[in-house]
C-alpha cells in the first residue's frame, strides 16, 4: 500500500542533470486537438501524469483512437468531431483537462456529464459555463457552478468574450467551442496568459489572428476551420522543473541543471522572478522545439535577497508562488507578492495553504486576504535558518506537497506532507528525480 506520508530531510548538496516531465497544459492540448482533428496526431514527451491520463481516456469516451506507443509517444486518431460519450466523464484533479473538453464538446451536438474528484468539484465551473451558455451551449450543474454536471452542445454561435479573470483555461474553452461555431470567436484578454491553444491550433491547420489593442491581446478564430493531425514535441515543464531548481537554490552546494525546459514568455514569470531575487539560474542550449523555446536551465545555491513580485506578472508563473515562497523563505528580507485571486481556486486555497504551511515550517508569513497579497520574510536576514519540522496537510494538492518536500531539504528539521500520491498527477517520478540529485526524501 502506498505510504501516507513523504519526509524530506536536510542533507547533502544537490548535483546532477535531468530532463523535467512533459508540460502539463501542452500535453492536455494535443490530446484534445488530436481528437477534435481528421487524422493521426503523433506525440512525443506526453506527460504521463494522472491528470492528462484522464484526458486520454475522455478522448476516448468522445471517439478518438487514443494509444501509448512507447514512453511519451502516443497516436491520437481523430474522427474530425466527437461522439456522445456512453458514460460520465471523469476529469480527475485536472481542472485544465475539465474545462477544456467541456468547450471542445460544446461544438458537438451531445450530451455529456463531467464529474472530477473532491479537489475538482469544489473548483468553480461558471467561469467556462458562463460563455460557452452565451454561445448556446446548455449545461445543468450543481449549486454555485460546481461538478458533477451535464452539458448539451450543439448549434452555437460565435461570442466576443472579454476574460473577466486572467484564466487560459477559459480562453481555450471558448476559442475550442469557437471552431464549431457560426461566425467568427473573438476572445479578449486584459493580461495576456499561456498561448498554447494559438500555437497549437496555428499546428492543427486552424487559423486564429493575435492583435494588441489598448494593451489587451484580441484572440480571433474564423469557423468552419477543419483541423489536421500532425505531429507534436511537448516540452519540458516550467511548472515542474521549479521544484529541482529552486531545490538547488536554496540548498548549499548544489548545481542542478534540467534540461529541454520550455521557455515560453507566457510561462517564464518564476525564473525572471528568481533573477531579480540575484539566483544564480543560466539558460543554456537555447533553441526552438515544436513551435515553443526550449532550453537547459541551471541553478546553483544562491545568497537570495527578497523583492516585489508585481501583480502584472501573476499569469505568467500562476502555478509557481507556492515554490517562489519557499525560495523567499531562504532569501534575506521580505518579498512581497501581489495580485494572487487566482491562487484561491486552484487545486486547493493556495494561498491559505502555502501561507499556513511556511507558517507551521516558522518562517514568518502574512496574508492580506482582501488584497490578495502575501508577504514572506526571509529567514536568512540576521542568519536565521528555517526551522522546518512539521507535517503539512495539502488537501491532495500536488503542488504544495512538493513545495514543502523542497522546503524540508534545505531547512533544520524534517518536513514531512500527507497524500504524496497526488504528486504523480503533474510530476509522476518526482522522488525518484529528486533522490537521483542527492535529496533525502522517503516515505514516513
Ligand atoms: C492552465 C492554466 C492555468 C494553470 C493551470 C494550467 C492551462 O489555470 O493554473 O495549471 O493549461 O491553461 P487558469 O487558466 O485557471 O489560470
Amino acid at each position: 500500500m502506498a505510504s501516507a506520508y513523504l519526509q524530506a530531510r536536510p542533507g547533502r548538496a544537490l548535483k546532477g542533470r535531468i530532463r523535467a516531465p512533459g508540460d502539463k497544459s501542452i500535453s492536455h492540448r494535443a490530446l484534445i486537438l488530436g481528437a477534435m482533428a481528421k487524422g493521426l496526431t503523433t506525440v512525443e514527451g506526453l506527460l504521463e501524469g494522472d491528470d492528462v491520463l484522464r484526458t486520454a481516456a475522455a478522448m476516448r469516451a468522445f471517439g478518438a483512437g487514443v494509444e501509448q506507443t512507447g514512453p511519451g509517444r502516443w497516436r491520437i486518431e481523430g474522427r474530425g468531431g466527437f461522439v456522445e460519450p456512453e458514460d460520465v466523464v471523469d476529469c480527475g484533479n485536472a481542472g485544465t483537462g475539465a474545462r477544456l473538453i467541456m468547450g471542445a464538446a460544446a461544438g458537438f451536438a451531445l450530451n455529456a456529464s463531467f464529474t472530477g474528484d473532491a479537489s475538482l468539484r469544489r473548483r468553480p465551473m461558471m467561469r467556462v459555463l458562463n460563455p460557452l451558455g452565451q454561445m448556446g451551449a446548455r449545461w445543468i450543474c450543481r449549486t454555485s457552478g460546481r461538478l458533477p454536471l451535464s452539458l448539451q452542445g450543439g448549434g452555437l454561435q460565435g461570442i466576443a468574450y472579454r476574460l473577466p479573470e486572467p484564466s487560459a483555461q477559459v480562453k481555450s474553452a471558448v476559442l475550442l467551442a469557437g471552431l464549431h461555431a457560426e461566425g467568427p470567436t473573438e476572445v479578449i484578454e486584459p493580461e495576456a496568459t499561456r498561448d498554447h491553444t494559438e500555437r497549437m491550433l496555428r499546428a492543427f491547420g486552424a487559423r486564429v489572428d493575435v492583435t494588441d489593442q489598448d494593451g489587451e491581446r484580441i484572440i480571433r478564430l474564423e469557423p468552419g476551420q477543419a483541423l489536421t493531425g500532425c505531429a507534436i514535441e511537448v516540452p519540458g515543464d516550467p511548472s515542474s522543473a521549479a521544484f529541482p531548481l529552486v531545490a538547488a537554490l536554496i540548498t548549499p552546494g548544489s548545481e542542478v541543471t534540467v534540461e529541454g525546459v520550455l521557455l515560453n514568455p507566457l510561462r517564464i514569470g518564476l525564473f525572471q522572478t528568481l533573477l531579480e531575487m540575484d539566483a544564480d539560474l543560466a539558460i543554456t542550449n537555447a533553441r526552438e522545439a515544436g513551435g515553443e523555446r526550449v532550453g537547459d536551465v541551471t541553478a546553483r545555491f544562491s545568497a537570495l535577497k527578497g523583492v516585489v513580485v508585481p501583480a502584472d506578472r501573476a499569469p505568467s508563473m500562476i502555478d509557481e508562488y507556492p515554490i517562489l515562497a519557499v525560495a523567499a523563505a531562504f532569501a534575506e528580507g521580505p518579498t512581497r507578492m501581489l495580485g494572487l485571486g487566482e491562487l484561491i481556486v486552484k487545486e486547493s486555497d493556495r494561498l491559505a495553504l502555502t501561507s499556513a504551511g511556511l507558517a507551521a515550517c516558522g518562517v514568518g508569513v502574512g496574508v492580506e486576504r482582501e488584497a490578495a497579497e502575501m508577504t514572506v520574510v526571509g529567514a536568512a536576514r540576521g542568519n536565521h535558518p528555517v526551522r522546518g519540522g512539521a507535517s503539512i496537510t495539502t488537501h491532495g494538492d500536488h503542488r504544495i506537497a512538493m513545495a514543502h518536500l523542497v522546503l524540508g531539504l534545505a531547512a533544520q528539521s524534517a518536513v514531512r506532507v500527507d497524500e504524496p500520491g497526488m504528486i504523480a498527477t503533474s510530476f509522476p517520478g518526482f522522488v525518484d528525480l529528486m533522490t537521483g540529485l542527492g535529496a533525502e526524501i522517503e516515505a514516513a
